[in-house]
């Protein structure tokens, strides 16, 4: 089989240029989409009066069989196929032969071809993403629902900070990711323009219909501008950034989770179904899918930056540097698909040790924060409530006590206001419950976060 361009050759091209230039061993996932759009290809053409009704009705009915092939795995491609475009026109010719097969070529270019072929993938793939996704979300609202009233040590610096419902540090990780499944939708407005009928760069002259091709292929328009349509890959950028953004946004939550694990934290055991063991220590019980999380999101990110180094000095139109394009793509949509399932199963198997984490809510003074408050309440200045509160946590590490066990006359020497009824705001549950505006993480606020997120979750 020779090549899609051999007309103006003498010879063919080297071993080392052909085996360059192959892209079959990846680009053969958009075979199907090659072949429905090359179906409604073979439409405008007759609707244009550049193929019989006999022509059309057998280059159907050769596509029809070829994508049956194609899902059958009885047809694939060979050594010499350049690319899933040569190679699936080979597979057409084959079938019907070159007098119908040799006319779908007219009026599109393989340039207006990939573009179309690999946003209908990318549509398509993202969509299996954000189910994934959700999948999380979902692990992650239900583990809350079974949590309503478990408190722990709320940290910033990874210091002990403020008391917060372990169900609304739950939920702190289900809105970046329910934002990335918007954020996909979002990128699918902009993705839903077909490049279909820009041919080479400068459009087709054949009087094809490129809104009907569009249309039939399910995009909301055809592309304003052909060198653009051919050109540009914002799209997979937009997407790949979003894909980046979901590994980073599930290597926070890994990250903790690997934490959580530790003797030191002993916040969760980890189900054996999903952890692993080690080859010498038979102690070990690994966070493996945590870590692999947080690996992964650098791959992620590389496959981001990787897309954007490629496109950057690329001049108007299209240039064979975007042959580079897919690959990251396909790779970061591959590792999602692996990791979502295996997050989600780490997630909704957390056995949480909430009697631990009681413990340790109050520990470090997390308290401090409320007394000053406190103090406000008492219509004392924040900038002296402050003071007095910090003057409470040095008294009470002094004497290695927490901050309800400093005594009247203790409290007292502090700051003249510091009377005994302080101490009605030095537990975790009050401090907690006080925390009661929206947003905040009081028990009504958290279980109605909760709704919101499942109703967001659901919207989707
Ligand atoms: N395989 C190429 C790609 O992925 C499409 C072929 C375009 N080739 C060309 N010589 N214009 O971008």
């Amino acid at each position: 089989m020779s090549a899609l361009w051999g007309g103006r050759f003498a010879s063919g091209p080297a071993e080392a240029m052909a085996a360059l230039s192959k892209s079959t061993h990846f680009d053969w996932v958009l075979a199907p989409h090659d072949v429905r759009a090359s179906k409604a290809h073979a439409r405008v053409l007759h609707a244009a009066g550049l193929l019989t009704d006999d022509a059309l009705a057998t280059m159907l009915e050769g596509l029809a069989r070829l994508a049956a092939d194609v899902d059958s795995g009885a047809f694939t491609p060979e050594l010499a196929d350049e690319d899933v475009h040569s190679a699936l026109e080979r597979g057409l010719i084959e079938r019907v032969g070159p007098e119908v097969g040799g006319r779908l070529r007219a009026g599109r270019s393989r340039n207006d071809q990939v573009a179309t072929l690999f946003r209908m993938w990318l549509r398509d793939a993202v969509r299996v993403v954000a189910v994934g996704v959700l999948d999380v979300v979902d692990a992650l609202a239900t583990q809350a629902a079974a949590h309503p009233e478990a408190v722990m040590p709320g940290r910033t610096h990874l210091q002990h900070a403020q008391p917060v419902l372990l169900a609304h540090h739950l939920l702190a990780h289900t809105h970046p990711l329910l934002r990335d499944v918007a954020r996909l939708r979002d990128f699918d407005v902009r993705a839903a323009v077909s490049p279909y009928g820009s041919g080479a760069l400068a459009g087709s002259s054949l009087g094809l219909d490129p809104e009907a091709v569009a249309t039939e292929l399910g995009f909301d328009s055809s592309a304003e501008n052909s060198i653009d349509a051919t050109s540009s890959r914002d799209f997979a950028a937009e997407a790949a950034f979003v894909l980046a953004m979901i590994g980073v946004d599930l290597s926070r939550l890994a990250e903790e989770v690997i934490l959580w694990s530790t003797a030191e934290f002993s916040y969760v055991t980890l189900a054996d179904a999903w952890s692993t063991g080690s080859s010498i220590m038979p102690q070990k019980k690994n966070p493996d899918v945590a870590e692999l999380t947080r690996g992964k999101s650098g791959r992620l990110i590389g496959n981001l930056t990787g897309l954007l180094a490629t496109l950057k000095a690329q001049p108007l139109a299209y240039n064979r540097d975007l042959q580079e394009d897919k690959e990251p793509l396909f790779d970061s949509v591959a590792q999602l698909q692996l990791l979502l399932p295996a997050i989600t199963g780490l997630v909704a198997t957390l056995d949480f040790h909430t009697e631990r984490m009681a413990e340790l809510a109050p520990a470090g003074f997390t308290l401090a924060t409320d007394v000053a408050e406190w103090l406000v309440k008492q219509g004392v200045p924040f900038r002296v409530a402050h003071e007095a509160a910090g003057g409470c946590v040095r008294a009470a590490e002094a004497r290695g006590v927490g901050l309800a066990e400093l005594t009247d006359a203790e409290l007292a020497s502090v700051d003249v206001h510091l009377t005994p009824e302080v101490r009605g705001v030095l537990t975790v549950t009050g401090s907690i419950a006080s925390r009661d505006a929206r947003g905040g993480t009081a028990g009504v606020r958290v279980a109605e976060q909760l709704g919101g997120v499942r109703r967001t979750a659901a919207d989707h």
